[in-house]
Formats: structure tokens, sequence, C-alpha cells
């Protein structure tokens, strides 16, 4: 172990705060989360830090369909975010925003240092925009048939049917995919960061052992094709930060999202004594720096990252390591399998630290996505964690409450074995160290294995009804209840919950690794309350018709705008096909307008009173743009009466108004009455 403790600051990616937390997130989180506790455990000053990746058009556009302002959408996701993480024990030192004061400063320091030295060029680019939005339309914004296979309904950068790879331009018959209207094409001018002017560093940056071998292969194939110039700039509407010497254009959201890394330690360092920022982000740092990432975003992170660092005077990464995207059963997650299981809803069915251990047995240091079987997932955590770690404590403990007053014996009665367990100690560390976990968890179940075995040559419950036995009785479970903690220790980075109740059964101080070297001998346990019940496979099946559930409401939901990522956080904005089934659920009737008010503090909203034939019901309706709230008074609509009630910040919304049109002005609710009634039942 080190005398010299290291200096380590962890970050993983940060989340978009558009959307809630699921288990392909976690393998992430809970990957670095392991790693990060396993240095704390070692004694080392680790730090993780993250933040909320808070800006971007997705979040402007949700906001505003939600119909408030993208303050309110981040703080309630930010809040979201952070139960999820907390329940899931991600132990971040720092959770804060990229929509902050400190990372508006360091975003500043980057892009201007990287200015006056002359990384930054300005070039006129054409685009498509949206006239009725009055908004430029990032690529995926844009939908249209492929100029490639003819596919209609792809997205503006590329063929999910044909995989081709295009511009917006070429697309057939496109269209806006925020208010449907046929985008335009307009100039405008951006700003660029000249990656290629760090072309010789990144050269040896990418090759001086700071990437995993097959993502340093994967750039080569990038320097091949020529480092092209990064477009770091958006026009207004934007939601980030204005460019300090550019009014109207902002910082598109992946220039100042890896900042937020920096802006989270920086936030940090202001509520801390002794930490200093310097230390860590100066260029010759002699602290150690690691971004844990999907590979999906190597791009950002082995090139743009260290470029726009090394520009502006920083340190760049001592490491970046990617991890693969998350399969369930063998599957892309999917919502209609119900395999898209948010971190909500898998916690109100299952224990965290099964998912926990279960990722962690599948780790690598590698980039290979990983499969949750879920099958395998409940035998394994049954026979593993169950069957084999708890079980050793609770086939002890009973005796040395009952027998010896809860007491442990004086001394060890097989120091070889305990010295076994502390050896291999050595190599669960390193594989920890290399994040190879799923190796560190076979080397500690063959540990477990091997407590069985002893316990079971011993069968303490048979000496227990012999006469004269007691010494050996005692020997035995203290053993027994030794090799357990080693054991616990040994898990604790996974399982950190069942090692805080194991501390508290022991009676001991958080389990560190240097301490676990040390048996617990003529010391004093408490009563043994099961750490962990099994996994019951009706829990699985529930969390899944669950999720099922949740992909209802969302689609009540209907967010418009897809994520900003390809890979495991994208989401298709346009809804999937529904069977004719789920069409004949909708409840359709014709609603009278008794009442319509504007909604204080939201943009777009109205709130109506409806009568639906003697029910009146409260609805909130986006319509504001395209009628003034007298006007509305005794118009007819078609609303959806069996929508279940959504509440929303400004009260209960109890149904949806069907309105057509491509939005803005153009939003056409019925023709005063042609013989329709409310209540009429819509066909
Ligand atoms: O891909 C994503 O989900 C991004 N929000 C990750 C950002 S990581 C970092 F650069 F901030
Ligand atoms: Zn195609």
């Amino acid at each position: 172990m080190n005398d010299t403790p290291r200096k380590i600051l962890v970050t993983s990616a940060l989340p978009y705060a558009n959307g809630p937390i699921h288990i392909g997130h976690l393998v992430e989180y809970i990957q670095t989360d392991i790693w990060v506790r396993f240095q704390k455990m070692r004694g080392n000053q680790c730090i993780y830090c993250c933040a909320d990746d808070a800006h971007g058009t997705p979040i402007m556009l949700r906001a505003r369909l939600e119909g408030i302002e993208p303050e309110q959408l981040i703080a309630r996701v930010a809040e979201e975010h952070q139960a999820d993480f907390s329940a899931f024990r991600v132990g971040f030192d720092n959770y804060h925003s990229t929509h902050s004061e400190e990372n508006k400063v360091c975003a500043t320091t980057i892009y201007e240092h990287n200015r006056d030295s002359g990384h930054i060029a300005r070039r006129e680019i054409t685009q498509a925009y949206d006239p009725v939005e009055k908004m430029f339309l990032p690529d995926r914004f844009i939908k249209g048939t492929c100029p490639k296979c003819g596919a209609e309904d792809q997205y503006g950068d590329n063929c999910e049917v044909c995989g081709a790879s295009y511009s917006p331009a070429e697309l057939i018959n496109p269209v806006s995919a925020v208010s449907g209207a046929k985008p335009e094409e307009r100039k405008s001018d951006h700003y660029f960061f000249k990656l290629a002017d760090f072309e010789e560093i990144l050269q040896s940056w990418t090759k001086g052992g700071h990437l995993q071998a097959e993502v340093s292969n994967k750039l080569d194939e990038w320097f091949e094709t020529g480092l092209q110039e990064w477009d770091i700039s958006r026009d207004a509407p934007y939601f980030g930060f204005e460019i300090p010497d550019h009014p109207g254009k902002y910082f598109y959201v992946w220039l100042d999202a890896p900042i937020g890394y920096m802006a989270s330690f920086r936030n940090l360092c202001d509520k801390t004594e002794d930490l200093d920022f310097d230390a860590f982000w100066k260029p010759d740092a002699d602290t150690e720096l690691y971004h844990f990432i999907g590979k999906d975003i190597i791009y950002f992170h082995a090139l743009f990252w260290p470029a726009m660092l090394h520009g502006a005077g920083f340190r760049t990464p001592s490491a970046i390591f990617a991890h693969g995207f998350l399969t369930v059963d063998g599957k892309k997650m999917s919502k209609s399998r119900g395999t898209f299981i948010k971190a909500s809803t898998y916690l109100d069915h299952l224990n965290p630290e099964y998912l926990r251990y279960y990722f962690a047995a599948k780790l690598s240091s590698g980039v290979d996505d990983i499969d949750l079987n879920l099958k395998d997932f409940a035998q394994r955590v049954n026979s593993d964690l169950v069957g084999k770690v708890v079980n050793i404590a609770s086939r002890c403990a009973g005796f040395i409450k009952k027998r010896f007053d809860g007491r442990l014996a004086d001394s060890l009665s097989e120091q070889a074995l305990f010295d076994e367990f502390i050896t291999t100690g050595h190599a669960i560390a390193e594989h920890y160290e290399k994040r190879e976990f799923g190796h560190a968890v076979r080397a500690i179940m063959g540990l477990a294995d091997k407590a069985n075995q002893y316990i079971d040559e011993k069968q303490p419950w048979v000496i227990a009804k012999e006469e004269g036995k007691d010494q050996e009785l005692h020997d035995i479970c203290s053993m027994g209840i030794n090799l357990f903690r080693v054991l616990i220790g040994y898990l604790s980075p996974i399982l950190p919950g069942t090692a805080e109740k194991s501390e508290a059964f022991l009676q001991v101080e958080p389990l560190t690794w240097a301490r676990l070297a040390t048996p617990l001998t003529g010391h004093q346990i408490t009563k043994f309350k099961p750490l962990m019940t099994r996994v019951d496979e009706k829990q699985i099946d529930a969390m899944l018709e669950h999720s099922k559930e949740d992909l209802k409401e969302e689609g009540a939901k209907q967010t418009p705008e897809p994520a900003q990522a390809a890979g495991p956080l994208a989401e298709n904005p346009i809804a999937d096909t529904i069977e004719f089934d789920d069409f004949a659920k909708l409840d359709l009737r014709i609603a009278k307008i008794v009442e319509a008010n504007p909604v204080e503090g939201a943009d777009k909203l109205l709130q109506l009173t409806l009568d639906i034939g003697g029910e009146t019901r409260n609805v909130f309706a986006g319509i504001k743009s395209a009628y003034r709230p007298e006007d509305l008074q005794g118009r007819l609509t078609v609303m959806v009466a069996n929508l279940a009630p959504r509440k929303m910040r400004f009260g209960l919304s109890e149904g949806m108004v069907l309105a057509a049109g491509p939005g803005g002005k153009d939003l056409f609710i019925l023709n005063p009455d042609e013989g329709a009634q409310p209540g009429m039942k819509v066909k």
C-alpha cells in the first residue's frame, strides 16, 4: 500500500438535465463510484465530482413544452437526479450544474485563452432555420425522407434504416421536428475551435498511455480522416452562456459540459478548506485526473477536451476510462419490453445493492457492452450474496450471541486461513485499481467459498450440541465472523449499504483496507439482523410492468425533442407506432370551454375550464400563442377525457385539449358549433 496518499480527482459524465436517470446511466455511475470508494478505502484522497449538464436546445424546448422556465426545469431535474444517485449510494463529493457561475467563469477563461492564442476562427455558415419557431435547427431536429434509401421520417444527420450519413440539406421533404414547418436555409456567423492546431500534442497525448488500447486505435482513424474545426457557437434562442464578445451567440452545450467537471470542483474548493484548485488543474500538477465516460462521447473527451485544456494553459487528464453500453437480456433497452428502466422504478422494486453487485461482476476495464440478464441477475445475487457471503455471518452470529454473550474469541484459531484471505487481498486490490471489477468479484467469491467450506467442515451446529466443546465452538464461529468481515471489507466498494449494516453488526469503524489485516479478537459484536433478502423473480416482473406504465405516462407528456447524444442516452422524439387497441383506449370528447385564463409564470399555457356534459375539468393547454383567453370562451374543442390527471406547477391538469396545426399562431380548435354538444364522444 502507498505511504504517500495519492491525490485524485474523478468525474463521471454529466447527465442531461431533461430526463430521468435510468439503468443505462447507472453502469457508469456505479463503475466510477466503486473505483472512488476503493481509492478512499486505500487511504488515498479521492474526490468525485459531477454535475447536471443543463444547457442546450432540448432543455430549452422541454421547458417550453412544460410551460416553465429552463431554470425551473433544471432545478427540478437536479433534485430528481440527486435523489436517485443517493439511493444507489453514488457518493459524489460534489454535485453541481453547468448552469452555474463557476462554470460561466471557467468556460469564459478557457474560451478567452484559446481565442487570445488564435485557436478560434469565425466563419459564416448556412443552416436550417425554423421560420415558425424562429430558431436555427440542430440536425436532429429536422426530419424527412432519407436521400439514399427513401425511408421516411429520418433525422437530419443519419438514416436509421440504411445507416447513411448526410447533411440536413440533402433530406427530401424536410420538416422541423419542433413546429412541423418546412425549414429555410439561413446564414449566420459561427465560431470554431481550431482542433487541428493541436494535432501534434494530441497525437502524443493519445499515445501516451492515457487511453485504453481500443480507444487509442479508434483515434488513429480520426487522425487519418483529419481533425476538423469544431463549431462551438449557437444562435439565440438558446439556453446556455452568451459568448462574452459576441452578443446573441451562445457556447454550444458541448463546449461548457466538460468544463462543468472543473466548475464542480471549483465549487467544492470554495466550500472546503485546504482544497487547492490549482493543485489539480495547473499544467505540471502532481495530482491525478480521471474521467469515466461512455464510449459514445470519446471524441469530446479524448480530442476536444485535452486540446481546450492545453490551449488554455491547464493540465490534461491522466486518463479517460470509457465503458460500453448496457443491454438487457441481450437487447438494446426497450420501452415496450419494459427494459428501459428508470432508476426510480428499479428502486420501487429492488435493492440497489443487487444492481451494484451485478454490474460489478460484469464490468471490466474494456469498452465492451455489458448485458443485464435478468434471470442471471436473480440467480447470481441469490447464490453469491445471500447464499454465500451473508450466510457466513448468519451461520456463526447466533452462537456467538447466545453462547458467548456476543464476544468473539481472544485469538484466531486458524491464522493460516485468515492470512490467505489477507494475501488474496493484494490481487483483489490490483483488480479494483485496474477496473477489472469482474475479476475482483470472482476472487472474492472464491474466498467466500473457502469460508463456507471451512464452516461446513467444522459443523458448528453439531459441535454446539456436544458437551465440553465450548471453546471449539467459540473458535469456529469467531473465525467465521472474521472471514465474513474481511469479505465484506473487500466487497464494500461495491456494496456500501451492506458494508454499513455489517459494520453496525460487527460494531466497528468503517472498514479500510489497512484495518482488514488486523482480526477482531476479544471484541463485542451485536445481534445479527439479516443483511439482505433473496431476489424474487416476481419483483423483476413487477418492475418490468411498472416500466411499461412509465412509458405510457411519458407518452402522455409527449416530448417533441430528441436527446442530444446518440447512443444509450438518445431517445426518439416521435412516438413509436401504437396498436389499434391502444388507440381505442382514448376517450375523446367534445368539450365546451366555459372559462379561459392566462397562467401566471407560463408563456405558453392557458388554464381552461371545460364542460364535458355535466362534468367540468381543469386543463392547462399550450395554446396561448394562438388564442386570447377571452376569444375562447364558449368555443368547443376535442379533449382526451381519460388521460390520467397530471400534477403541474400551476395545479392539476385533468385531460388534454387537442388542437391541430404546426404551432405558434396556427393552432386550431373546433369551429363554432355545428351540432356538436359537450360530452359527445368523438368517433
Ligand atoms: O452524453 C451525455 O449525456 C452528456 N450530457 C455528457 C456530458 S459529459 C461532460 F462532458 F460533461
Ligand atoms: Zn436511408
